[in-house]
């Protein structure tokens, strides 16, 4: 067993440890804002999908400062930080407090924490663990029962409950199977993610983070219906070239509108050649649960294509070095 296999293994109990923690009471909002990046800026993924199900607006922004409706619109604001340090993060938070916007902090530590301390804002600490990556269940769970504090969003315990057992009874073997036949058919090959409304886009974003970082290998994600006005052209030229090095994955859902079923069916047909490595439908019966019912097969293929490549899936050292760099 590998570290980050171990780390996945836990996320039924980071579901849990959501369901169940303490929450900070925050004033009421018409909608939510999660500010946040990476492995952490994933939790506003899953906020937005969540709170689409409800017929709510929840919107992540993955950049510096705040997007601009935001200072009239008023949202609950969620700063979603693993180490408390993203730079990009930390700004939305000083642009959010300098308009008096009402802001949540989300973290495990570091300078989001100590601010937070320091200026009495609403804070829901996360336990510590080795990679942000891997604390999807707590950071995602955090953040939906912070927006759910603020009216945004609502059940968000039995969702958490909901998708801890369906992710358990996935870890049980049919995630593995799922993953190890799709790694069979990825291996060495650039992944193209095809999704289609708030679940599978999710999902789409995550599996290419995931294949990035555990895998140390490209991958890119595309949307019905839009991929049917431009990508589907792009597979024409050079199909003989692509037909080796890449390979699609189509994520599905049984609440996909039936004129997407109709898209993919027929996308699959016209795609010349290029190698659709499988279809993988969510389980489950709520958004949150079918949405981590993909986040499961998605970081164990990624582990099995670290595995195939002889790579190591926790370290992500040129992030780090990155980071670094911006500070000198
Ligand atoms: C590392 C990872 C990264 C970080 C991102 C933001 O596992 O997934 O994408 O999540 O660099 O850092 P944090 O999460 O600390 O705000």
């Amino acid at each position: 067993m590998s570290l980050m296999r171990d780390l996945i293994a836990t996320l039924p109990d980071q579901l849990l440890w959501a369901a169940g923690v303490a929450v900070p009471d925050l004033p009421p909002a018409p909608e939510g804002l999660v500010l946040g990046m990476g492995g952490s800026g994933f939790a506003g993924d899953v906020a937005v999908a969540f709170a689409a199900g409800q017929m709510r607006r929840v919107t992540v922004h993955k950049d510096y400062g705040l997007p601009g409706w935001a200072v009239a619109a008023r949202p609950a604001v969620v700063a979603v930080s693993h180490s408390g340090n993203t730079e990009e993060t930390l700004s939305g938070v000083e642009a959010a407090a300098a308009a008096a916007l009402s802001v949540a902090i989300t973290a495990t530590g570091g300078a989001l924490v100590a601010l937070a301390h320091e200026s009495g804002l609403p804070l829901l600490v996360v336990p510590p663990g080795p990679q942000p990556r891997a604390a999807a269940g707590y950071l995602a769970g955090a953040t939906l029962r912070l927006l759910e504090s603020a009216g945004v969003v609502t059940a968000t315990v039995p969702a958490l409950e909901e998708a801890a057992t369906v992710v358990t009874s996935l870890l049980e073997g049919p995630a593995e199977e799922v993953s190890q036949e799709l790694a069979d058919a990825l291996a060495g090959r650039i992944v193209i993610l095809y999704g289609a409304g708030p679940i599978t886009a999710a999902a789409a974003g995550r599996w290419k983070a995931q294949i990035n970082e555990n895998g140390k290998a490209p991958a890119w994600w595309s949307l019905f219906p839009e991929l049917d006005h431009n990508e589907i052209v792009g597979w024409g030229a050079n199909a003989a070239a692509h037909r080796d090095v890449m390979a699609v994955v189509f994520l599905e859902d049984p609440d996909d509108p039936p004129r997407i079923r109709v898209r993919a069916d027929l996308t699959a047909r016209l795609m010349d050649g290029i190698r659709i490595a499988g279809r993988v439908g969510t389980r489950g019966a709520g958004p949150l649960a079918r949405l981590f019912s993909l986040v499961v097969v998605g970081d164990l293929l990624s582990v099995l294509l670290a595995e195939r490549s002889d790579v190591d899936p926790v370290p992500v050292e040129v992030i780090e070095k990155l980071k670094g760099m911006l500070k000198e």
